[in-house]
């Protein structure tokens, strides 16, 4: 039965009655847009919810524990449908139907003929389970259960339930109605059956769903950790200021925000707290370790736009700071490429069309490297730092899109001679690009921060948590990647991001470098191929 029958079913005025979750003939389907949805808990949260069911056409029951709170919850959401009159996105004969399929419910048994209950309230183990313990006492059997915590096990919420085969996650993103990424989080003991319903039910309201494993974070909060984590060691450590590292993440790194401005927006005590959760909830694994310098704001109050201060101030009037720039210098003539570039390779084309004349050479092995007149080898990040080194070896920073980055990040060790370094700056300059020149930390910013990503990503596939397509939808649709991990790290190269964590591993032997065995699987593969 497909979204648009059962529809139509409820023009011709026949209300189809209840099946067990194992009737054929809604196995796996979505539920029927004749069929009460009810949202518990109206906060932000629920009431976004509540707004995508109504608009799909459900009739939507919403009750929460605050007295009034639901009523005020319908009227807030009947304003928000008012506003879309208004700018011409929702028909007033629409908006009419859709405020006379809205209710509020003061009592929890009022939500007897719900088809699907979804929960969004507080963020408590305890108070969850017994809410949908009361639940199962009022809905009938075949009703699906959802939940929509952030970082709470959903196998451990439905660990008391009666039928805890028809309990499910649904993890929306705020603001619901407009983000379009809904995680559909199979427990421990949820059926594939009641999974499916979930996946299709928010499929038809127009989302884009992805089905995942109950795992800590589920997946875009599992995975984008390093996206923040990098970035702040980079700073712990001295190697650049907060908005250099913003800068070279959104100019060369392609991320539409950095990650000292979107904790900011999001909340620096929001953010640590998932951190910290999916951090403990993997027993305090490495890969995951918060942030000390992220601890102190929360300790201080900076909690970031919402306090007036976090990494930046926004006190009015105050000055937002710039990144380091590097003052004009002068490109060199000509250059030698020795060996190939790698995923830096498009530079080549865009120094020659800088009117620079390069001069290709064999390489000996290993990488390939820009060799300058005045003596600087210019290599891609690689997890190394220079100061080792007895050339002059000045690293660059991955970019997403080397013709489209604003900006060039270039890493040097200290008391490199003035002269030698600028003519690495020059170079990049002449094709049109801001430069930052930051301290030497092994593998730089973008390249440690995707190698990272990569390497979640991959392990999260091989768990087990997700397909390599629904990471990638995840992490573009629910955080605004540019490109999905696992398509980025097939693009840099399995060989390369393995091969920069294990150097990093080297520096910072924690065990949160070392690959993955699956990166690792992978990288060793590429190495046969080659
Ligand atoms: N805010 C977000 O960005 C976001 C995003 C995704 C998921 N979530 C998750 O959604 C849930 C709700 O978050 P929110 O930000 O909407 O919270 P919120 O504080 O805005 O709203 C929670 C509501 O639940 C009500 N409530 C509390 N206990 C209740 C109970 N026992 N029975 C009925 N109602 C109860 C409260 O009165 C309140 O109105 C949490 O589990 C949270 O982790 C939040």
């Amino acid at each position: 039965m497909s979204f648009g029958s059962e529809a139509d079913t409820r023009v011709n005025g026949t209300v189809r009655g209840s099946a067990t979750m194992d009737d054929a003939s809604t196995a796996g389907e979505a539920i029927g847009r004749d069929r009460t949805v009810a949202v518990v808990g109206t906060g932000t949260m629920g009431q976004g919810i509540a707004q995508v069911a109504l608009a799909a056409g459900h009739t939507v029951r919403l009750h929460d524990s605050a007295p009034g709170r639901a009523a005020e919850a319908v009227a807030a959401i009947g304003a928000r449908l008012d506003r879309l009159v208004e700018k011409g996105r929702m028909t007033a004969v629409d908006r009419e139907a859709a405020g006379g399929r809205l209710h509020a419910a003061a009592d929890l048994a009022e939500l007897a003929d719900a088809a699907l209950v979804v929960e969004a309230i507080v963020e408590d183990l305890a108070v969850k389970k017994r809410l949908f313990a009361d639940l199962e006492e009022v809905v009938a059997d075949d009703a699906l259960l959802a939940t929509n915590t952030s970082s709470l096990s959903v196998t451990a919420i439905a660990g008391g339930l009666r039928l805890p085969g028809r309990f499910v996650g649904l993890h929306f993103f705020n603001p619901a109605p407009l983000l379009p990424l809904v995680e559909v989080v199979r427990g421990f003991a949820s059926d594939e059956t009641a999974a499916t319903r979930a996946y299709e039910t928010v499929k038809a309201w127009g989302k884009t769903p992805v089905r995942c494993a109950d795992t800590p974070g589920f997946i875009v909060n599992r995975i984008a950790r390093p996206f923040y984590a990098e970035a702040f060691r980079v700073y712990e450590e001295g190697g650049a200021d907060p908005a250099t590292i913003d800068a070279a993440l959104r100019e060369c790194g392609g991320f539409r925000m950095g990650p000292f401005e979107l904790t900011d927006l999001i909340g620096q005590d929001v953010n640590e707290a998932v951190t910290r959760s999916v951090w403990e909830s993997f027993f305090q694994d490495p890969k995951f370790t918060p942030s000390l310098a992220q601890r102190r704001l929360v300790e201080s109050g900076r909690l970031g736009r919402k306090s007036g201060h976090g990494w930046y101030p926004y006190a009015e009037g105050a000055e937002r700071p710039a990144p380091h720039t590097a003052p004009p210098a002068k490109a060199p003539e000509r250059i030698t490429v020795r060996g190939g570039l790698g995923p830096a390779e498009p530079l080549v084309a865009l120094f020659e069309a800088a009117g620079i004349a390069v001069e290709r050479e064999e390489g000996e092995g290993g990488d390939g490297r820009v060799v300058l007149p005045g003596g600087a080898e210019l290599h891609l990040a690689d997890g190394e730092a220079s100061f080792p080194y007895q050339r002059e070896i000045v690293y660059f920073d991955l970019a997403l899109d080397y013709a489209a980055a604003g900006r060039i990040v270039l890493a040097a060790r200290d008391g490199i001679a003035p002269e030698v370094l600028g003519e690495a700056v020059g170079l990049f300059q002449a094709l049109g690009k801001q430069v930052s020149v930051i301290g030497d930390v092994p593998g730089m910013i973008v390249a440690r921060t995707v190698a990272m990503l990569v390497d979640l990503a991959v392990d999260a596939v091989d768990r087990g948590v997700a397909t390599a397509e629904d990471v990638d939808t995840a992490m573009r649709l629910g955080v605004n990647y540019p490109v999905g991990p696992l398509e980025w790290g097939a693009r840099l190269g399995h060989r390369r991001a393995a091969m920069l964590l294990d150097a990093l591993h080297g520096r910072y032997p924690t065990g949160r470098y070392a690959p993955c065995p699956g990166l690792a699987r992978r990288a060793y593969a590429e190495e046969e191929a080659r």
